[in-house]
């Protein structure tokens, strides 16, 4: 059992801290927001996370797991301190590392006893060493000795407790490689391939994995609209590439686009980065804009059969960015309402967690409490999130509620066929051989 203290409840902070305190140490989660704190107390979430609330449960009640605002109290006699908090963007698209500072000076002013800092959130190349320089600046003793590693996190909302639990590999960055072993030693349960090597690399580790993954989306939506354009259904051209072992089938799935915490953040940041020194980014750049094409795209497909949207409801299924999260953050739902909303369209729409997150940010929407009643006297209705719940609708029921039966499928859930045999005018993302039929 070791000591750790892990700094921020985000998605990351608060599944790291609960999974650790799952593989059987002693962690204090640091939070400075008294009421988020006190419902964690209680073991009520921050956030809707499948899964997470029985480990946080199971660990708290074990005395595994506390909760506190005070950095005194969490930093006493802790071996480990994780950093996980925010790191937004910035105006001109550089992270924001304000609460990355605010951490680093907390744990410097109450530094007594040797202690390795391991920052998770997504940082700026470089920052680690940052981090180092503001932690030797605040300490109050400077005979007490303290390292700094990068240990990126990769875990995706929705299913961030089976991630965490089930690596495809650790990444720890440090100049101090005994640091680096020490904090392998907290993984070495996972039985994961541990990477380690120098801070800045691990940094770039991660900034690389998220580009390319939002590369290869915007990759497979170019593709998806080259089929439109030329007759091809995306979605076989999709498992046809992913079969080939060197493509692999994940993250094939064309639609909408990416939204969500990272991705926009990510690809922002590193194309700044770049840029700012003296490389051409080009390559995220066209990765950026192909995704926010492909919202437009939503709103084309639709004027191209409606005429115009004065006058008409569009219902939309799904808000939240991806399924099984409540969170909106750049969820193309936002962008593509807001589209909707100004050439004059009236919104109801319906998700199963993210409604609560949604009203707050998208106004003059009517919200409903099922597919249902959003279908109902909608002259179109559109898919935006791949929630399981919408995979098996009785469509039959949806049609006849509407005004037009019009089925813009944003994800490529449904039968292309099977919805025109019910009556639908169905339109897919690059489906361009099932538009035809
Ligand atoms: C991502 C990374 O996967 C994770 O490793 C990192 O730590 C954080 O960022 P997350 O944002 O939770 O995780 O979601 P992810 O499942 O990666 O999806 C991101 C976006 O891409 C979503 O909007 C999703 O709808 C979209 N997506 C994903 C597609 O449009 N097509 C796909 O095939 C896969």
């Amino acid at each position: 059992m070791r000591n750790i203290c892990v700094i921020g409840v985000g998605y990351v902070g608060l599944v790291t801290g609960a999974c650790l305190a799952d593989l059987g140490n002693h962690v204090v989660c640091l939070n400075r927001n008294e009421s988020k704190c006190d419902n964690l107390k209680q073991d009520i979430m921050p956030i809707y996370e499948p899964g997470l609330e029985e480990v946080v449960r199971r660990n708290h009640a074990a005395g595994r797991l506390d909760f506190t605002t005070s950095y005194d109290e969490a930093l006493k006699d802790v071996e480990y301190v994780f950093i996980a908090v925010g790191t937004p963007s910035g105006a001109g698209g550089e992270a924001d590392l304000a609460h990355v500072n605010q951490a680093s000076e907390g744990i410097a002013k109450r530094l007594h006893q040797p202690t390795i800092i391991i920052n998770k959130s997504t940082v700026p190349i470089g920052t680690g060493d940052w981090v180092a320089d503001i932690v030797r600046e605040n300490m109050p003793d400077q005979g007490v000795e303290f390292s700094v590693v990068s240990n990126p996190e990769f875990l995706r909302e929705g299913s961030g407790v089976y991630d965490f639990m089930n690596p495809d590999r650790i990444v720890l960055g440090s100049l101090d490689p005994a640091a680096a072993h020490r904090v392998a030693e907290l993984y070495y349960p996972l039985q994961a391939p541990i990477i380690i090597t120098d801070l800045r690399t691990a940094e770039m580790i991660k900034y690389a994995s998220n580009a390319f993954l939002a590369t290869k989306i915007s990759f497979i939506n170019e593709i998806a609209n080259i089929c439109e354009a030329l007759g091809a259904d995306v979605t076989e051209v999709a498992r046809g590439m992913g079969l080939d072992q060197r493509i692999g089938p994940q993250f094939l799935g064309a639609g909408v686009g990416w939204g969500g915490s990272c991705f926009p953040k990510d690809v922002k940041a590193l194309a700044h980065m770049a840029a700012t020194h003296g490389a051409h980014p080009q390559l995220l750049r066209a990765v950026m804009e192909i995704n926010y094409d492909q919202r437009k795209r939503v709103i084309q497909k639709l004027r191209d059969i409606l005429g115009g949207f004065r006058g008409k409801t569009i219902g939309v299924l799904g808000l939240a960015f991806k399924p099984n999260t409540d969170d909106m953050r750049d969820a193309p739902s936002i962008e593509i309402i807001h589209m909707l909303q100004h050439e004059g369209a009236q919104i109801k729409a319906y998700d199963p967690q993210a409604v609560e997150t949604a009203r707050r940010l998208l106004t003059d929407v009517e919200y409903c409490d099922n597919p249902y009643a959003v279908a109902k006297d909608a002259d179109a209705l559109i898919l935006m999130t791949e929630w399981n719940e919408f995979k098996q609708l009785d469509m039959m029921r949806i049609k006849e509620a509407m005004r037009q039966p019009i089925l813009l499928d944003g994800r490529n859930i449904y039968q292309p066929g099977r919805m025109r045999e019910m009556g639908f005018t169905y339109r897919g993302m690059g489906r361009g051989y099932n538009e035809a039929v």
